[in-house]
């Protein structure tokens, strides 16, 4: 038997006035013939965020409104992940030129806000599918269920008792015109004509060769159910006519699964349908199944290699999806932290044949969405001590996220760094659609804290990082926060030092961990005391400390003595605040230049440079000079000075003993005149004695004569003292140092002799004799000789 059914259409032509149309610019809209339907996508950047669409055809202009486009076969979606706006309209939709089932026309209007402007373009799209139709098809789409049965079908092998129910009421109906009955359960709702189903929104249409029944989801007469444990959603329409005793009927059944989609622990999205929609939607024993995205099917390998599991159960159909397999789309969002979720635009078919082998296509396409799932970034700490400088490396950022600024240490710095600043942050960027930024910022920085470890003896430095990321395009902001720190070693401080004509300036820049350490000279910390005692020039504020030290003052060391000059060394000790222990020091050596100078070595030399030129007859040249021991001449002269180096003890000199001091004395003669000639000398030319001195304090010297060597805890004071010859003689002489020559400071400064440079021009050790002869000299020529002096003499 063959049911045939005829539908008229009366098409009522109406002129309609093209819309002005500037053209769209490439790119931005692109339109597809797809199985079942159009495809139409313009770019929401151009579109604006909410485009309408009006379906054209020959009766008129139809804007598609949402319960308008799901009667009559419209899907209007923004997508905004995707950054477009995409229109299905069904093969069958309401106002879409049909030929032969095989050639379709959809023209519609596109009104855009474009930058304000609203905008109307006029478009078409012809299609020819390639898929024939299958005898049944049923489509779910987002907003309403459509199902196509070709209008001219075998008739069924067996018949249901049921059946005859509808079959009785189509009987006894009065009209021929077509009427519509909805069962649902057990139920039929009264018959009512198709104009007046229409008003309900149920569609019905006949084509060339197709019966076509549409209706939005959640009608009255539509009901859910579950099947297999899985929500449908049905409607079921018997259509009849009475045609004299013929009664022509024929049953529609439109079902979806309305299941909305779980999401499981082990990350995949799982959807589910019933092998077996509805009796009338049977299959016979296998069904087969298609998957899809986007209105695309897949390819079974590409899609398994993408991880689309599809899976039979209990009589459903189950599809699991990793969250972020290939195919979905992803958003950030924020709420408080960051969290993601992926959507898929799930596209399914299920091929059934019954036992007629009529086959049944069912699609459907559902927008499935996860829960949001936070998507945590992390920071980690890639900082290497030995450079000086933390790194830290932020990650997982996804792509629609950016960084936008960093408090650094609640410092506001926004990104890209101006170039002017030390720290530094760089992108990275992965192949997994995620990047990450490496922020730099040396342990220096003004923003770090910084903070003294006494334990560690360390610096530790301090980083509070707040990132400012913000989603895309919203522009959402979120922070997250981390905080770094590390150690790095302290050094001892290090002074600046300057040479300067006469003396030698220090200066030291104060840290604010300086307090560790103590500076001393030698042994002695360093306070204004010691300074005001020593000679020392200091100034000391809360920046930094100055500290010049004059040439001859306590704490030089002299090698290298010429008469041109000679160099002096400068040495400041930092200790450790809490052992004393030598952590580093500064050693500054200066080249200087004096008239004279003397000094007295703590392994007994005494190297004097003299100035002569009172002491010398006119004409006389102090190449001709001597001490006490005519054999004893300079080392070195020049027109008015002369040079001498000699063993304390050696060239005559006298020793005078003291209570607390031992004073080795000799004096500088011109031409062989040993001090019997001197009053000979005296009544000549020379105006002046040069007696020459080093005075050891008795302490230092304790083993003096234990052991055959002169060794002195400190250096002795030298002195150089000019007298003149008239009050020279064998009385107590007047010591009278003569106005000091000006690059000297006191002619009767201490001066320390170097060890090690002495040790090269060091004389064999000697046995020290204090005899009483020298003693009488002494007592005689000296200057110290008193009584006491020859008391401790005595007892030795
Ligand atoms: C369909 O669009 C094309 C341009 O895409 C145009 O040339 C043609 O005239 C249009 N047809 C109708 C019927 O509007
Ligand atoms: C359809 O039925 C309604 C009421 O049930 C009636 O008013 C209307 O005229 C009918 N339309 C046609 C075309 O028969
Ligand atoms: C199939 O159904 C049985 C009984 O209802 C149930 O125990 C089983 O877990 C189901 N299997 C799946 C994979 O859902
Ligand atoms: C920063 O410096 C680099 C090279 O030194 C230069 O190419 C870049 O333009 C500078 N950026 C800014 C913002 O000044
Ligand atoms: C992306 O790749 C980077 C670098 O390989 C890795 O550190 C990060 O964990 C990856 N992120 C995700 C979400 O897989
Ligand atoms: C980071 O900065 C934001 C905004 O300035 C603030 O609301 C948030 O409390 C900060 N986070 C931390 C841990 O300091
Ligand atoms: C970061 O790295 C540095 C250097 O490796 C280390 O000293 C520090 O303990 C690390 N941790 C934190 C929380 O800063
Ligand atoms: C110099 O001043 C600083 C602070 O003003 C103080 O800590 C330091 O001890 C002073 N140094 C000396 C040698 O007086
Ligand atoms: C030597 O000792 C005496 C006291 O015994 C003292 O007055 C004198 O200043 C000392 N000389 C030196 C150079 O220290």
């Amino acid at each position: 038997m063959v049911f045939e059914f005829i539908f008229g259409v009366a098409l009522l032509l109406s002129a309609w006035l093209p819309a002005k149309s500037d053209g769209i610019p490439d790119g931005v809209l692109h339109m597809e013939c797809r199985d079942r339907y159009f495809m139409m996508a313009v770019g929401l950047s151009f579109s604006g965020e909410e485009p309408h669409f009006e379906a054209v055809d020959e009766t008129g202009v139809y804007p598609i409104t949402e319960q308008y486009a799901a009667e009559c076969g419209y899907s209007v979606s923004v997508l905004p992940l995707q950054g477009h706006v995409e229109l299905r309209a069904s093969y069958f939709s309401c106002h879409t030129d049909n030929k032969d089932d095989k050639v379709f026309t959809f023209n519609f209007n596109l009104m855009a806000n474009h930058f304000g402007q609203e905008a109307t373009f006029t478009l078409n799209k012809t299609c020819s599918p390639s898929l024939p139709w299958s005898p049944r098809e049923v489509t779910c789409e987002v907003n309403y269920m459509e199902v196509s049965v070709r209008s001219e079908v075998t008739c069924p092998s067996g018949t249901k008792k049921d059946d005859w129910d509808a079959v009785k009421t189509a009987h006894s109906s009065t009209t021929s015109d077509w009427q519509v009955m909805f069962q649902r359960a057990k139920e039929q709702s009264i018959p009512t004509n198709l104009s007046e189903a229409h008003k309900h929104g149920y569609v019905f249409d006949l084509t060339d060769g197709r019966l076509v029944f549409r209706t939005p989801y959640g009608q009255p007469d539509s009901f859910s159910t579950e099947v297999n444990g899985v929500p449908v959603e049905l409607v079921h329409a018997t259509l009849f006519s009475r045609q004299s005793w013929v009664v022509l009927m024929v049953d529609l059944v439109a079902a979806c699964s309305m299941y909305e989609g779980s999401y499981d622990e082990n990350g995949y999205m799982m959807w589910k349908t019933p092998e077996v929609l509805h009796p009338l939607l049977s299959g016979l024993h296998n069904t087969q199944v298609n998957i899809g995205v986007n209105g695309e099917f897949l390819e079974q390998p590409v899609a398994e290699e993408r991880g689309y599991i599809v899976e039979k159960h209990n009589g459903t159909v189950q599809l699991s999806i990793p969250y972020n397999a290939d195919g979905g789309y992803r958003k950030s969002c924020v709420t408080e932290d960051l969290y993601e979720f992926h959507v898929f635009n799930l596209y399914l078919e299920q091929i059934l044949v019954d036992e007629d082998h009529v086959q049944t296509r069912l699609r459907l396409h559902r927008t499935w969405a996860t829960p949001l799932l936070p998507h945590p970034v992390f920071t980690h700490n890639q900082t290497v001590n030995e450079e000086h400088m933390f790194s830290v490396y932020l990650g997982d950022v996804p792509d629609d996220v950016e960084l936008a600024a960093v408090h650094l240490n609640g410092h506001k710095f926004t990104v890209p760094f101006t170039n002017t600043s030390r720290h530094a942050i760089t992108k990275v960027v992965h192949p997994n659609s995620t990047h990450g930024y490496t922020l730099k910022v040396p342990f220096d920085d003004p923003v770090v804290l910084q903070q003294f470890s006494k334990e560690d003896a360390a610096m530790q430095h301090k980083l509070d990082i707040n990132y400012t990321l913000t989603v895309l395009p919203e522009k959402e902001p979120f922070y997250h926060f981390a905080s770094v720190m590390a150690q790095s070693d302290v050094s001892p401080p290090e002074f600046d030092a300057v040479c300067l004509e006469s003396g030698i300036r220090f200066r030291l820049d104060h840290r604010p961990f300086d307090y560790l350490w103590y500076i001393s000279i030698g042994s002695d910390l360093l306070t204004s005391e010691l300074a005001a005692q020593h000679g020392y020039i200091m100034s000391n504020n809360s920046q930094s400390l100055l500290l010049e030290v004059p040439l001859f003052t306590h704490g030089y060391e002299y090698k290298d003595i010429t008469l041109k000059g000679f160099l002096g060394t400068f040495e400041i000790l930092i200790r450790d605040h809490a052992t004393s222990e030598v952590q580093s020091s500064t050693v500054k050596t200066c080249p200087f230049t004096a008239t004279e100078l003397i000094m007295c070595s703590t392994d007994g030399r005494m190297t004097v440079v003299a100035d002569l030129s009172l002491a010398i007859p006119s004409g006389g040249i102090p190449a001709r000079t001597n001490l006490m021991d005519k054999y004893c001449g300079p080392k070195e002269v020049d027109d008015t000075r002369a040079l001498f180096s000699l063993p304390l003890n050696s060239c005559g000199s006298i020793v005078k003993l003291g209570k607390e001091n031992v004073t080795y004395q000799n004096e500088i003669f011109y031409g062989f005149s040993k001090y019997l000639t001197v009053s000979k000398a005296a009544s000549e030319d020379p105006t002046e004695r040069v007696i020459v001195q080093c005075t050891y304090p008795l302490a230092g010297l304790h083993r003096l004569f234990s052991v055959y060597r002169f060794e002195s805890d400190t250096v002795g004071v030298g002195r150089i003292i000019h007298t003149t010859q008239s009050t020279a003689g064998s009385q107590i002489p007047t010591i009278q140092p003569t106005t000091a020559p000006q690059t000297t400071p006191a002619t009767t400064s201490p001066i320390r002799m170097p060890i090690a440079y002495l040790a090269a021009i060091h004389p064999p050790a000697r046995y020290i004799k204090v005899s009483r002869i020298q003693n009488l000299h002494g007592l005689r020529k000296g200057a110290g000789g008193t009584s006491q002096t020859k008391a401790n003499a005595a007892q030795i």
